[in-house]
């Protein structure tokens, strides 16, 4: 089964052809991402109409640059998927309607993935792993732990009620002038800081539910800083050390009540997945290592290039779905949000737009 799978959804333009063998094996034959940092990077974060109005220019030259560098026609493919949401609606829609072009234009099945869920599935297209398992996705549109018990088949055991933790990474970086994206700048400049000079708050530590916040301990990050002005490069990094202390203990917490939740409904989950952008911080991986070792569960984390938004996640949900026969017709809409879980409920508080509970 070959499928083309089709990103848009934020600021990464994608498209990739992955292969999936009738055992289930995956191999991907392209994987084409087009990063649109650099016309952000001047506005400190993303800009809807700018995106979309990126993804118009680049997706033909994507997706055609996805299928030579595959090596095959459009009469060989056995799907096209894309991304359908949650995401900015601008990008949604244009990557969805180019696929619904080509699957029109092919004759070919068409894919609506919920982006939550190709992050969800991304594993067993690394590493063939086994349901049930958790994940922990951290992005800087989504911060959600979700128990994946099978395909089409997730149950959010929790969400942020208020900012994405990538985005609190972001805003926490705009505040002290450190570049955009500002997750690795704030991981650059925390390893030079004192992580114990400032208590930052550790929001929801010890509630029995799993769900996480971080717009408070932004706003006390903003206090501090707004106290110490004019700052000091090493004020800098103890800023960002302090935070980046608060964000470990918190997500460690969470993520134990998590795991411990999961265990309740599920049983032991094969793994601890990690996926999306935060997942590159090295300080939260060795504390997702620490919390993985305690529940007696692995670790697995993709390789970057899979764990950040891509074509090719999209294109094995597809594959996934399409094994089991669940296709969609050309009505499919593209959605600004799109829970993972039809039951879970948005979290009382929930205020912010970019966040994609
Ligand atoms: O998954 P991703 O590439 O794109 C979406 O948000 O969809 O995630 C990007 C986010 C940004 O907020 C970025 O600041 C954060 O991931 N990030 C990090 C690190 N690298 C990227 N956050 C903390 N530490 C990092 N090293
Ligand atoms: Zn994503």
């Amino acid at each position: 089964m070959l499928v083309l799978g089709i990103e848009t959804t934020c600021d990464e333009t994608a498209a990739a052809v992955v292969e999936r063998q009738a055992d289930g094996q995956a191999r991907i034959l392209s994987n084409v991402v087009r990063s649109q940092t650099d016309e952000h990077a001047r506005f400190g974060g993303v800009v809807p109409e700018i995106a979309a109005r990126a993804h118009v220019d680049l997706l033909d030259g994507i997706v055609d640059s996805a299928m030579k560098e595959a090596g095959i026609g459009y009469q060989q493919l056995s799907a096209v998927a894309a991304a359908a949401g949650p995401g900015l609606i601008g990008g949604v829609i244009v990557g969805l309607t180019t696929a619904k072009a080509i699957a029109m234009v092919h004759d070919t099945p068409l894919i609506a993935v919920n982006h939550l869920e190709a992050h969800a599935l991304t594993p067993r297209l690394t590493c063939a792993l086994a349901f049930p398992y958790c994940l922990f996705l951290a992005s800087g549109g989504h911060t959600q732990i979700v128990a994946v018990v099978g395909v089409g088949e997730y149950v959010r055991l929790g969400t942020t009620v208020d900012d994405a933790m990538g985005e609190a990474f972001d805003k926490v970086a705009k505040m002290l002038s450190l570049p955009y994206p500002g997750g690795p700048e704030v991981e650059r400049a925390a390893a030079g800081g004192d992580p114990t000079r400032f208590a930052f708050p550790r929001p929801m530590l010890g509630r029995p539910d799993a769900n996480f916040s971080l717009s408070g301990l932004k706003t006390a990050v903003r206090n501090e800083a707004s106290r110490l002005e004019p700052l000091e490069p090493q004020d800098i990094s103890d800023l960002c050390a302090s935070f980046q202390a608060a964000v470990l203990e918190a997500t460690a917490d969470r993520l134990t009540v998590g795991l411990r939740l999961f265990e309740e409904r599920f049983g032991t989950p094969r793994a601890l997945v990690a996926a999306g952008g935060v997942a590159a911080n090295h300080a939260i991986r060795s504390a997702l290592q620490d919390v993985a070792a305690k529940a007696q569960t692995t670790l697995i984390i993709p390789p970057p290039a899979l764990c950040t938004d891509n074509g090719a996640m999209i294109a094995w949900a597809g594959a996934e779905r399409m094994a089991l026969g669940l296709t969609d017709t050309m009505e499919a809409p593209p959605r600004a949000r799109w829970l993972l879980d039809a039951n879970a409920k948005a979290p009382a508080g929930h205020a912010n737009s970019r966040a994609g509970y």
